[in-house]
């Protein structure tokens, strides 16, 4: 009988499939990937690659992103149910009405978003170029930034800018526990602490490098002085992260009380056998509905377009 791996690689020929992971993914669908990134590195594979079909190994928005650059594609994601709590807190009416709130403002939209929100978005950021896009945006104008709290109030701390905040947060990066990290630390003075901005404001008080999932891998990859990292955020990472360094010492940040709180479930929904049964039957089609099909692409080509240094306006108010 054939192995699961060995399907894989043959319904990915089959039908000249490419497969995205992000680091969240358990490291067995890491390892079988072709390309394994944070959010922004898959958006813009997806975008660039020429394969008709593309199977996102990650969550919900991560597919719907590269279909609303890509709308031609194929795109698989293989449960649908991997949601995000940051897309869940965030329904579309409710976020249109604190938008109509904010009229003058530049809304500026997590990529942790529905497409449905994004098209009623000026441009989105993810944590990795949050604050290229941040800065080119005319200090005269106001921010309107969701559904992340915690990742806004860092990059307004930052980068000095007052903004509006949607009140949403990663139900993952918020149990991490401040208290008893600040104990770790204590008990580890030699190791680093790496944190994702999505984590409270009183974990980030303590971490010595605060950054997207690839800011945070290549802490480790390159920083060769230091043997110990305390990291706050989701256990996928650790598969490349032990990999590219297999001698040093990585301890997970704890969470509050006693729960496997650093996994996020829907990341973990995928599988291997789900994967497999995607390729079988190109099914589930990641859909986005015909009206925020354009308009939902709209913040992230202007996203695209500051990352890679090419010009953008900006609409003087939201008539929606
Ligand atoms: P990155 O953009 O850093 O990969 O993060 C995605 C995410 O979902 C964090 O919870
Ligand atoms: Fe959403 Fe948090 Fe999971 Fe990332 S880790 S997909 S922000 S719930």
């Amino acid at each position: 009988m054939m192995s699961l791996e060995a399907e894989i690689l043959e319904l990915k020929k089959k039908h000249n499939a490419v497969i995205l992971a992000h680091y969240y993914e358990d490291g067995a669908i890491q390892d079988i990937a072709d390309y394994v990134g944070d959010s922004l590195y898959l958006a813009q594979l997806g975008e660039k690659l020429t394969n008709p079909v593309i199977l996102l190994a990650g969550v919900v928005f991560m597919g719907e992103s590269v279909k609303l650059l890509s709308p031609d594609k194929t795109v698989l994601v293989p449960d649908l149910a991997a949601g995000c709590s940051l897309v869940d807190t965030s329904p579309y009416e409710r976020y249109l009405e604190w938008r109509r709130k904010y009229p003058e403002a530049i809304s500026v939209t997590y990529v942790n978003s529905s497409a449905a929100v994004k098209s009623i978005s000026d441009v989105c950021v993810t944590s990795s170029n949050a604050e290229k896009i941040i800065g080119a945006i005319p200090q005269d104008r106001m921010i309107a930034f969701g559904p992340d709290r915690n990742l806004g109030r860092y990059l307004s701390k930052k980068l000095n800018r007052d903004m509006i905040f949607w009140p949403g947060s990663c139900m993952v990066h918020v149990l991490f526990s401040a208290r008893k990290l600040f104990e770790l630390k204590q008990q580890h003075p030699d190791a680093l602490v790496l944190a994702h901005p999505e984590s409270s404001e009183a974990v980030l008080q303590y971490a010595n490098v605060i950054g997207a999932t690839s800011r945070l891998l290549k802490e480790v990859v390159e920083n060769h002085a230091v043997k110990k990292f305390i990291v706050a955020t989701e256990d996928g990472i650790f598969h490349q992260m032990r990999k590219a360094r297999p001698e040093v010492e990585l301890i997970q940040a704890p969470a509050e009380g006693s729960c496997a709180c650093n996994q996020c479930p829907y990341m973990k929904m995928n599988t291997l056998e789900k994967i497999r049964n995607s390729l079988r039957t190109l099914e589930p089609k990641v859909q986005i509905p015909p009206e925020f099909m354009e308009s939902g692409r709209v913040p992230l080509d202007r996203m695209m377009a500051i990352t890679e240094g090419r010009p953008v306006t900006w609409p003087e108010r939201f008539t929606k």
